[in-house]
């Protein structure tokens, strides 16, 4: 996650209330495919569960994350992983990897080109970059719901495989689909908003509120989650 547009990320909150982010995530391992001895990048690793999980499958992972809060909580997490704070726009490795691997991160960065510059020289000559986010009319209903500003960055299919080709990446797959996402609990909505939206809005609890006709459900909330996943090669 970049911290652009949230600086501060309360990383206990994040790891107790919200891991429907990880578990989603374990899907795009399955596409990432990690090898024994393969070297991964996560970027944007959050608390380090998902880091975690491509390690047991063997590879040599390191964790990127912009927020020293989470760097700090995967570090204590799994303390024999290699964790470290850099922004993607910014991002150095000393040795070009394998693959690099991003969930749930990429619509936080808001200088997109630069951070595709930065994951190409992550990357092997042959390496994969496979990454999943949020796409094109992602939480468009919560964002109208908020006013209509919608500070992050949902590509479609064209736009984000234009710029990943601009670089020299060759888009080998791509797909957006909803996938919608249950939060449980009377105040989930608020939760989240508290959590991810104040670059929203400043007033959670009537934003949910207007929301709850249509999300709330059961003692949950289904927000309208929209990924886009693609798999690129340097
Ligand atoms: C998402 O994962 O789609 C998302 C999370 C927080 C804010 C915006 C989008």
């Amino acid at each position: 996650m970049s911290s652009d547009a949230h600086a501060i990320w309360d990383a206990e909150r994040y790891q107790a209330r919200h891991s429907y982010v990880w578990q989603f995530g374990e899907a795009v391992i399955d596409l990432l495919d990690p090898h024994p001895g393969e070297s991964i990048v996560d970027l944007g690793c959050g608390s380090g569960q998902l880091t975690a999980k491509i390690a047991e499958r063997g590879a040599r992972t390191i964790g990127i994350d912009p927020s020293d809060e989470m760097i700090a909580q995967a570090r204590a997490n799994f303390p024999s992983l290699d964790f470290r704070i850099a922004d993607a726009a910014s991002l150095t490795i000393e040795d070009p990897a394998d693959a690099l691997f991003s969930n749930a991160a990429l619509h936080w960065v808001n200088d997109q080109a630069a951070a595709i510059a930065s994951i190409w020289r992550a990357l092997k000559p042959g390496g994969r970059f496979v990454a999943e986010f949020g796409g094109k009319g992602n939480i468009r209903r919560i964002i109208e719901a908020a006013g209509g500003a919608n500070p992050w960055f949902f590509p479609g299919i064209g736009e984000y495989s234009a710029l990943l080709e601009r670089q020299g990446f060759e888009v080998r797959f791509a797909t957006l689909f909803d996938r919608p996402t249950r939060i449980e609990g009377e105040h989930g909505m608020e939760e989240w908003l508290g959590m991810f939206g104040s670059a929203l809005m400043r007033d959670p609890k009537s934003v949910a509120e207007k929301l709850r006709p249509e999300m709330y459900r059961d003692g949950g909330w289904v927000l309208d989650y929209r990924r886009i996943r693609i798999l690129a090669i340097r």
